[in-house]
């Protein structure tokens, strides 16, 4: 039995590796050096945490860093069949690796949580109300911390609540930063009609934007759609099969990992003509009516889609909106240069550069 699973899972990953177009880039390239624009977008400065368990610091680069590592070790498991037995994967390098991380990224969770904890218990014994004007409102964590409290949560589960929501929340956003901002860079007139939109919205103003102004970004809500389309933050979506499924003739066991390519079906020449343009109007309500809507699945589909989807949509905006009114993006890297390695999360085997040019500067010359 577990012969066959592996013959299946072997042929669908071997297939899917060898003969996809993204799979044949993907299999072709070494691994990945990564500082680019990422490093930047993610933090600031390096932001020192404390780890609760061993009294030593933990930084949130060195979180990403590790993020980044478990993604190597994950994909390495899924393409090599062999390693979905857990007795062969256990003895390998790619375990050790896993193994040598997963505390860091454990450490930092539980860090985030205990101070939670504390905080709230502060709150308590000074009789401090969490929902005060002056106060935090309470979060997702708070609403974790209660459920403990009633039994209805353990430690672990809310662990792996919270290394949900860190992993799937900052990486993501901030890749498909990366590769808008890269591609706007690249596309001078769609760039000129998100400044145009953004001065009927502004004025000249550098105020922040409310809730009213992100939603008056119909035009840049669909060069994020496109850039999306393009650079799929979660190139690849996996779902075990308890049940035999039939997709187009073709039967599919249960028991059985698929992985749906979210780039190439991003890519459908019959459902986006010209595939590789960047073409923001596609995402007009009138080009966007009748098609498929699995066609275009960034923040994938059904029961287990992405839960922060509008707020990721709202943080671009925001993001674009406040970069875009202060400088001009002018490019380094060009799209067809970009060499994509397999990762859990899109990724480029080299750094993706934009020039930054303020726009008092384009104005005064
Ligand atoms: C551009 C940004 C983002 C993209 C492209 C994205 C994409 C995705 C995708 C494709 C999934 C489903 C994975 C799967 O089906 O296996 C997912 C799940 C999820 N996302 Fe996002 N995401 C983004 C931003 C965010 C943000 C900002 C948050 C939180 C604030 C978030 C929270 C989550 C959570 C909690 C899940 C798991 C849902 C579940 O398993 O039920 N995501 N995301």
């Amino acid at each position: 039995m577990i012969l066959q699973i592996l013959l299946i899972v072997n042929t669908i990953v071997g297939a899917y590796f060898r003969y996809n177009r993204a799979g044949r880039l993907m299999h072709k390239i070494p691994g990945p050096p990564r500082v680019p624009l990422f490093g930047h977008i993610k933090v600031q400065k390096p932001h020192w945490v404390q780890n609760p368990t061993k009294y030593h610091l933990i930084s949130i680069n060195s979180y990403i860093q590790s993020i980044h590592k478990i993604g190597e070790c994950v994909v390495k498991r899924l393409i090599k069949p062999w390693f979905l037995v857990d007795f062969i994967y256990g003895l390998s390098f790619t375990a050790r690796q896993e193994r040598a991380v997963l505390p860091d990224l454990h450490n930092f969770t539980k860090n985030i949580i205990e101070r939670r904890r504390r905080k709230r218990n502060r709150n308590t014994a000074t009789g401090i109300q969490e929902n005060n004007v002056n106060e935090v409102k309470a979060t997702m964590l708070d609403i974790l911390l209660d459920e403990e409290a009633k039994g209805t949560i353990n430690d672990k589960g809310i662990r792996e609540e919270v290394d949900t929501f860190l992993f799937e929340g900052h990486d993501t956003t901030a890749t498909a930063l990366t590769f808008m901002m890269m591609r706007i860079a690249n596309e001078p007139d769609i760039q000129d009609s998100i400044c145009e939109e953004l001065q009927d919205i502004f004025g000249d103003s550098q105020r922040s934007p409310t809730i009213e102004d992100l939603s008056k970004m119909k035009y840049l809500e669909c060069c994020i759609k496109e850039s999306l389309r393009l650079y799929p933050s979660v190139p690849f979506l996996s779902r075990y099969l308890r049940k035999e499924v039939v997709i187009a003739g073709y039967t599919i066991p249960k028991n059985t990992y698929v992985d749906l390519h979210v780039f190439d079906i991003h890519r459908d020449p019959e459902v986006y003509p010209e595939p590789e343009k960047f073409r923001p109007e596609r995402f007009l309500p009138q080009n966007t009516a009748g098609r498929n809507p699995y066609s275009y699945i960034p923040f994938s589909a059904g029961p287990r889609n992405c839960i922060g989807q509008k707020f990721a949509t709202m943080m671009i905006k925001t993001l674009m909106s406040g970069i875009l009114r202060k400088y001009r993006l002018e490019p380094i890297i060009r799209p067809e240069d970009l060499v994509f390695i397999a990762d859990l999360v899109l990724r480029t085997n080299h750094p993706i550069d934009v020039r930054f040019r303020p726009r008092e500067h384009l104005t005064s010359n």
